[in-house]
C-alpha cells in the first residue's frame, strides 16, 4: 500500500431493503483520504455520514463496491480481522460518548489497551499521557456520572487516542456541548492531528467542527456532491 493513502473507496454502495424499494444510504463513493488530513464528511441529516464512517471504522460492511483501509479491503474482512484492524489502528468517537459508567476515568482510557499485550506499567504512561492531552489528568479517579458532557467527551477522545491510532473516527463529537467545550475539544484534536500525524474524519453537521476542517466532504443522498479543501490562513500547506 501507498503509506500516504489511508483510505480508498470505490463504487461504494450501501443499500438497504425497504418493503418493496430499496433504501440507497451510499451511492457510488468514491474518495480518497490521506494520511494527516483532517477532514468531515458533512451534509444532512440522513445523507449517509455514519454509514461512511462506519464502513472505513470496518464496523460495518458495504452492498457493493470496494473500501480499503490501512491496505485492508472492509469488504473481505472476517468478523476477526475487522475487530483487530480496529484495535490496532483505529479509534472512535461516538456522539454519546459509550463511556462504561460503573469504571473511572483511568479504567475507560485502559479499556482499548487490555485487549492489546501491553504491560501494566507501559498502560499506566499511555493512560495518563492521554488524559494530559485532553486536560483531565487530575480526573483518573473520578467515574463518568461525576463530570460534566464537556469532560466525558474529553475521557471519550482520550479512549480513542490512547493506543495512538493512525485513524480516529469522530461522529457528530461536538454534539451536546457547548460552544467553550467544543473549542477546546477541536483545539486538542487539531494539536493531536499536528504533533502525531493522526488522521482525523469527521461526521458533522456543526459549524463549531465545520470551521476547524480541512477538507469537506459534501454528502446529499448517499452522494458526494463536493469535495471541497480549505486552506487555513495559519496553515503551512
Ligand atoms: N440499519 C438501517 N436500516 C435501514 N436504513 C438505515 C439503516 N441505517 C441507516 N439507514 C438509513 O440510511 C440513511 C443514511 O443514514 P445515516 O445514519 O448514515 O445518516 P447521517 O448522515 O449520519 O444522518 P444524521 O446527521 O442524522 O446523523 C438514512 O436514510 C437512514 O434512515
Ligand atoms: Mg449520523
Amino acid at each position: 500500500m501507498n503509506n500516504s493513502h489511508l483510505i480508498k473507496t470505490e463504487g461504494l454502495y450501501k443499500k438497504y431493503p425497504m418493503g418493496p424499494t430499496t433504501l440507497v444510504a451510499l451511492d457510488n463513493v468514491n474518495l480518497n483520504f490521506k494520511k494527516g488530513e483532517f477532514a468531515g464528511l458533512v451534509g444532512p441529516s440522513g445523507s449517509g455520514k455514519t454509514t461512511l464512517l462506519n464502513i472505513l471504522g470496518s464496523l460495518d460492511s458495504p452492498t457493493e463496491g470496494s473500501a480499503e483501509v490501512l491496505g485492508e479491503k472492509v469488504e473481505n474482512l472476517e468478523h476477526k480481522e475487522a475487530a483487530k484492524l480496529r484495535n490496532n489502528h483505529i479509534g472512535f468517537i461516538f456522539q454519546t460518548f459509550n463511556l462504561l459508567p460503573v469504571y473511572t476515568v483511568y479504567e475507560n482510557v485502559e479499556f482499548p489497551l487490555l485487549l492489546q499485550n501491553i504491560s501494566e506499567s507501559e498502560r499506566r504512561l499511555m493512560v495518563m499521557d492521554a488524559l494530559e492531552w485532553v486536560g483531565l489528568s487530575d480526573r483518573a479517579d473520578s467515574r463518568p456520572t461525576q463530570l460534566s458532557g464537556g469532560q466525558s467527551q474529553r475521557v471519550a477522545i482520550a479512549r480513542a487516542i490512547v493506543k495512538k491510532p493512525a485513524l480516529v473516527l469522530a461522529d457528530e463529537p461536538t454534539a451536546n456541548l457547548d460552544a467553550q467545550n467544543s473549542h477546546n475539544i477541536m483545539e486538542t484534536m487539531v494539536k493531536l492531528n499536528k504533533d502525531l500525524e493522526t488522521t482525523f474524519i469527521f461526521a458533522t453537521h456543526d459549524e463549531k467542527v465545520m470551521k476547524y476542517l480541512r477538507r469537506k466532504v459534501y454528502l446529499d443522498d448517499g452522494k458526494i456532491v463536493k469535495d471541497e479543501v480549505i486552506k487555513h490562513e495559519l496553515s503551512k500547506e
